[in-house]
């Protein structure tokens, strides 16, 4: 069967090549992909800058993002033949450490946990794949070829679960959030404060192309330029870019008691001037918050799937802005000026 694989940490590796049937040792379901998300962890495996090969191997099948359609399933397995299905993409760590343990693998803490399409495990851009019943997630058929849009809901219905938990240390009703970035994790990020009743704001540098009209058609206020001119102080951020002058600016304008969720891998290297008294004084005296947030147990990618079918199925169509073959790969991991989500297609 096709699949795309890469040598990781080797740059420009990327190849669509012929490999084995997926190995029963994956689980016992098999699933015909459908479609794979292209995201800036792929671009950065593909740059030779992340991932790992499983052991004694060289290459890895790239892919996290997944929407498959069931071949197979034993009894008991939670999905059967014909079931739209994402498969999760973190496996808990052999130890395993106390969160793994308990199904929190999101917040692994001895680094062990492994990846499929990322870390030490195949990922999903290949025909087909096998997969335990446990980290399979069923997709409403109602949201057809979005669901591919699931991984990434559920790094986002993760973030909100942080931001919740973490201001329901004292009384929490926030009103405004602000997102910064409005690539698919911002949009999905501004989604789901929309559904929470949240006034929100979303901060990214293009003024033309479809993200400003995606913002909109959800009834949330787009704004380019600096932090501090897009409205009143958030009681929420999600800052989803990476880009260490956003994060800080965030952290000052947050509101009092806010929480600021960063959800965006920087590459490091460049520094910045900090006034990190005024900083840290006005964190403390106002009881802010910073989270770091990656990855989603099982329990996030089932909220992202609620917060997917509870969205206007045409906007979420809106956020594929690209569907590539996968014959055509090379296209898929370009970036061109008004990408959102970038899919390649593998069946129908
Ligand atoms: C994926 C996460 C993963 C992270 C780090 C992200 O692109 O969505 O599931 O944990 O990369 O490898």
């Amino acid at each position: 069967m096709k699949a795309l694989t890469v040598q990781p940490l080797t740059a420009n590796s990327a190849r669509l090549e012929d490999v084995p049937e997926p190995p029963e040792s994956d689980g016992p379901v098999l699933v015909e992909t459908l479609a794979v998300g292209v995201c800036g962890t792929d671009v950065e495996i593909v740059s030779g800058a992340y991932g790992w090969a499983p052991p004694g191997r060289d290459r890895l099948v790239l892919g996290h993002e997944s929407l498959g359609r069931v071949l197979d399933a034993p009894a008991g397995a939670g999905v059967a033949a014909g079931d739209l299905v994402v498969g999760i993409v973190r496996r808990p760590d052999p130890v395993p450490c106390g969160n793994c343990a308990v199904g929190e693998w999101d917040f692994c803490r001895n680094g062990e946990y492994t990846e499929r399409g990322i870390k030490a495990r195949d990922g999903y851009c290949s025909e087909r794949y096998r997969i335990e019943p446990d980290f399979v997630v069923k997709v409403d058929p109602g949201l057809g070829s979005s669901g591919v849009l699931l991984e990434p809901a559920s790094v986002v219905a993760k973030a909100w679960e942080q931001v919740e938990r973490i201001g329901g240390r004292a009384h929490f009703a926030p009103r405004r959030a602000l997102v910064t970035g409005a690539g698919p994790i911002g949009l999905l990020a501004a989604l789901v404060g929309v559904q929470k009743g949240l006034d929100v704001h979303v901060l990214d540098q293009v003024t033309s192309g479809p993200k400003p009209q995606l913002v909109a058609a959800l009834g949330a206020t787009y704004h380019t330029g600096a932090v501090k001119d897009a409205g009143d102080a958030p009681d929420v951020v999600i800052e989803c870019t990476g880009v260490g002058a956003l994060v800080f600016d965030a952290m000052e304008h947050v509101g009092p008691g806010g929480v600021v969720c960063l959800t965006g891998v920087s590459s490091g290297g460049r520094s910045l001037d900090v006034d990190a008294g005024m900083l840290n004084r006005s964190m403390v005296l106002e009881n802010e918050s910073v989270v770091g947030s990656v990855n989603a147990n099982r329990r996030h990618y089932e909220a992202g799937a609620d917060a997917l079918a509870a969205a206007d199925r045409n906007w979420l169509e809106r956020v594929v802005s690209r569907r590539v073959p996968i014959d055509d790969w090379g296209a898929a991991l370009e970036r061109r000026p008004d990408d959102v989500k970038v899919v390649i297609e593998l069946g129908h």
